[in-house]
């Protein structure tokens, strides 16, 4: 008797929280919560941080993540899982790999290992490997410096299942703290692969001939770059660019980002299968915003790099103002060379699919501006998300701000004599739930033009600016207590506009 009740309520509480669930599934499924981003990827619920094994396969694009499946704080790493068609609009797939004796999974990278090189796959069918990082906590608790070790699983389903390979991990620690976020990739030269791995403050290459077994080739910068925190999330990829290769190593560090927090450096140079050579040794940052962190690129898409980043700071992800989910993705960026002079430059550009998801078109035409012009489309209306691009004839102090009735702005502009943008959140809203989350943030304007033309990509809670042709680029978050409603452009010097269109865009839900 005593067991058949306890079977009754068992059965009884399964249906009750199934058909919570499902309702919250359902009320969410939209994600209309006033902060929730309409064009960039969050998960339904709880955490998220970085985006992990990106790879392009039969037409789909598969992102992965860092999630927290029951909390919105971070925890025991997850890789969750979401699949795109276009690389804009996303289908969140079920959680893809769970944690198991080794730990639980942090970042890392997915390949299609099209010459079966693993021999995972069966009847000629092309294996999707991921190589990732397992933290062992249970070692950092007993204060040993080996918890971080790289293993690797394969999926023969296109990412929906994933089976851990036997033999993990194929990488073990030398007995070093942070040792951690493989970026694997094909060298077509020597056919092989080679890993592109974070070690506390510096980057090992290692290669492999079928991703089980792992050589040491050499590491890379000790004495270079920046080194205000520990190098995280690296990748490394070659750029077409006038007839040349340029190698492009994207190192991810934290703290010690131009803004604080979290941030992304660069370097270009030489690889030549073992030792990757920089052709200076400036530091160079990708982007100068507190909120692109631990960007790396797609796999598997020929000449074309895109990477998307984790649209938050490690200063204050676990606390910004969110309800259910916790921070998303920036939109996803082709990555190019660009010059200025002689000198090469990595440059960002939001991913031509975006056109997309435009919606309607609205040319506000050439004007000037002296003091305070409102070009709010349409007033009194939800404005974002949208996009609005700029040209300005000669480079003037001036000023776009989005605002609410309750005085409360975001300003983005640019400031003639420092040569600099920023962004200043100041009176964005919410600002107190974390310090160092108020401030007004800086980019050098990397250009020797006279002209200015600039692209913002505003949703509710984000902005990303692009300009100076995609060498300052600047992505924050913002909090309201209202949305935005009004739109203004401000100078104090007579500024002439040359071009100004508003972009609509649609919400990717
Ligand atoms: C970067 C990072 C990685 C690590 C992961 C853990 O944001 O710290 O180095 O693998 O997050 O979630």
């Amino acid at each position: 008797m005593k067991q058949r009740v306890y079977y009754i309520v068992t059965v009884l509480v399964f249906i009750f929280n199934f058909n919570i669930s499902a309702i919250a599934q359902n009320k969410n499924e939209s994600g209309d919560e006033a902060y929730r981003p309409q064009i960039h990827f969050t998960p339904l619920n709880n955490w998220v941080n970085d985006p992990n094994g990106m790879v392009y396969y039969a037409g789909t694009y598969h992102l992965f993540y860092q999630y927290h499946p029951f909390s919105s704080v971070w925890g025991p790493m997850h890789w969750g899982h979401a699949s795109s068609k276009d690389i804009i609009h996303w289908k969140r797939e079920p959680i893809a790999i769970y944690p198991d004796s080794l730990g639980t999974i942090f970042s890392g990278s997915a390949v299609a290992d099209i010459h079966n090189t693993s021999g995972f796959g069966k009847n000629g069918q092309v294996p999707l490997v991921a190589i990732f990082t397992q933290h062992d906590e249970k070692k950092l608790q007993d204060k040993r410096n080996d918890f971080q070790t790289q293993s690797i699983a394969y999926s023969l389903d296109s990412g929906r299942s994933w089976i851990k390979y036997n033999g993990n991990p194929v990488l073990k620690n030398p007995g070093i703290n942070d040792f951690r976020d493989p970026k694997v990739s094909w060298y077509e030269v020597s056919e092989k692969w080679i890993m592109t791995l974070a070690v506390h403050d510096k980057i090992s290459f290692y290669s492999s001939p079928d991703l089980k077994q792992w050589k040491k080739e050499s590491d890379f910068g000790l004495d270079i770059g920046a080194h205000g925190g520990v190098w995280e999330c690296p990748d490394l990829f070659p750029l077409e660019s006038n007839g040349k290769t340029v190698w492009v190593l994207l190192v991810n560090l934290n703290p010690g980002a131009p803004n604080g927090g979290s941030g992304t450096q660069y370097f270009l140079g030489d690889f030549d299968g073992s030792t990757f050579t920089p052709y200076t040794t400036n530091t160079r940052w990708l982007e100068y915003g507190p909120d692109d962190y631990a960007g790396v690129t797609w796999s598997n898409t020929g000449k074309r790099k895109v990477m998307i980043g984790w649209m938050s700071n490690w200063m204050y992800a676990n606390q910004v103002p969110t309800s259910s989910w916790r921070n998303g993705m920036t939109i996803p960026r082709e990555l190019t060379i660009k010059y200025i002079g002689k000198e090469p430059f990595l440059s960002s550009a939001p991913v031509k699919e975006i056109a997309s998801i435009q919606k309607h078109k609205k040319n506000i035409g050439q004007f000037y501006v002296n003091g305070k012009k409102d070009i709010t489309p349409e007033t009194g209306k939800l404005i974002a998300p949208f996009r609005l691009n700029f040209e300005l004839e000669a480079s003037k102090d001036f000023n776009i701000i989005l605002s609410n009735d309750l005085g409360e702005q975001l300003v983005i502009g640019y400031d003639k004599a420092k040569n600099e943008y920023f962004i200043d959140r100041t009176k964005s809203g919410q600002v107190n739930f974390k310090e160092g989350f108020a401030g007004k943030h800086t980019a050098p304007r990397l250009s020797s033009q006279q002209r200015i033309a600039i692209s913002l990509i505003v949703d509710r809670s984000s902005v990303e600016l692009f300009t100076a042709d995609g060498l300052s680029t600047m992505t924050e978050l913002f909090f309201p207590n209202k949305p935005y409603s009004k739109i203004e452009v401000e100078s104090k010097d007579k500024v002439q506009i040359n071009k100004m269109e508003f972009i609509l865009l649609k919400s990717i839900w």
